[in-house]
């Protein structure tokens, strides 16, 4: 059974407790829900790829409280320790040479580095230093499906295979963090848009470069080179299309036969198209990027067979955005 726990003082102490003991912890962070083991123990971390269906070649964020416990995972040569000094507590993921014995081989894929990250979020922070230990999460969704921006979320995800729940309530960035490969001083590499506009990074870290070696924006074909960036992610059980705003309308009988199990998610402005379920989330980039998946669990609920969401800006603002469409209207069997 799944304890679903309020985040106060005894409800932090249990989820701790149930962490410690090698048991599966899901907590809100200020970007998406994660779902925590601890990340020394292989028993543990194995837990968290059965629950998942995640790939064991797909290395798991660790989550720490601060900068020291970061620096006793991994490496922090000059770049990676300025990235962390700016941004940390925050939704930055850095990618660091890891430290031999601090986490477990299933935690890192096996590999020689290790994605670290200190969240933001009051809930995260109180857990991580109540538990004491290093924390394997990534986000509490079956893998390549939306990730959780609810508790809510989480259980109709994961259901039973978590112990414990802490409802933290919405998480308010929505999108998860961006992970800078940081190993290299003189080549720091963006792997992952993200809740930290990539600007801001390289703001940051000038007159060093940032290096984006995501997906370009207007090719599907170019693979990622972070091992989770596969095609298809973030997506829904239906059918998922982006549009430009004017072709909306034609679009609906073309993806359902049905109108009523078509989905709409515009931005700013309602489309006026009768008998779809609409949702409208912000027109800026932050507040649509802290709606988004909240909107595909909603239409995914309502059982619609088909989402259409209406393109977005093409400017930095929103490549975070742009990245999860892109990758959730991938189809099923695209490889
Ligand atoms: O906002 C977030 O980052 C959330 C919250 C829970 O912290 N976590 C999250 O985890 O999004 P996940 O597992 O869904 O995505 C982590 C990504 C994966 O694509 C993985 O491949 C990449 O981080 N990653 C982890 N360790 C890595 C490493 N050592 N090198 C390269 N990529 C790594
Ligand atoms: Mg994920």
């Amino acid at each position: 059974m799944t304890e679903v726990l309020a985040p106060d003082d005894a409800g932090i102490r249990r989820a701790a407790e149930v962490l410690r003991a090698g048991g599966l912890v899901a907590f809100p962070t200020e970007t998406v829900y994660g779902l925590g083991a601890r990340a020394d123990d292989p028993a543990a971390v194995a837990r968290i790829y059965a629950a998942k269906g995640r790939p064991a070649t797909n290395p798991t964020i660790v989550h720490v409280p601060d900068v020291d416990a970061a620096r006793r995972v991994g490496t922090f040569g000059v770049a990676a320790t300025a990235l962390a000094e700016a941004f940390w507590p925050g939704p930055l993921t850095l990618v660091v040479d890891r430290i031999a014995g601090a986490v477990a081989d299933a935690t890192t894929a096996g590999g020689p580095s290790v994605g670290v990250r200190v969240p933001a979020h009051p809930v995260a922070r109180a857990l991580l230093r109540a538990a004491g230990v290093p924390v394997a999460a990534p986000s509490a969704n079956r893998s390549t499906h939306v990730s959780p921006t609810r508790a809510e979320h989480v259980v109709r995800s994961l259901g039973s295979a978590v112990d414990v729940i802490l409802d933290g309530g919405a998480a308010d960035r929505g999108i998860e963090s961006t992970i800078v490969d940081a190993r290299r001083d003189d080549a720091l590499v963006l792997l992952r848009p993200g809740a930290l506009p990539a600007a801001l990074i390289a703001a940051a870290i000038a007159p060093r470069v940032l290096v984006d070696r995501t997906w370009r924006v207007d090719a599907l074909d170019v693979p990622a080179p972070a091992p989770g960036g596969q095609a298809r992610h973030y997506a829904p059980a239906a059918t998922l299309v982006v549009v430009p705003r004017d072709a909306l309308a034609a679009t609906v009988p073309a993806v359902a036969p049905d109108v009523a199990t078509v989905g709409i998610v515009a931005a700013g402005e309602a489309s006026g198209i009768t008998g779809v379920t609409e949702i409208v989330l912000p027109a800026d980039a932050a507040g649509y990027a802290a709606g988004l998946y909240g909107a595909l669990h909603e239409l995914e609920a309502a059982r619609c067979e088909a989402v259409i969401i209406e393109r977005v800006p093409g400017d930095d603002a929103w490549a975070a955005v742009r990245d999860r469409l892109r990758r959730a209207s991938v189809p099923p069997d695209a490889p």
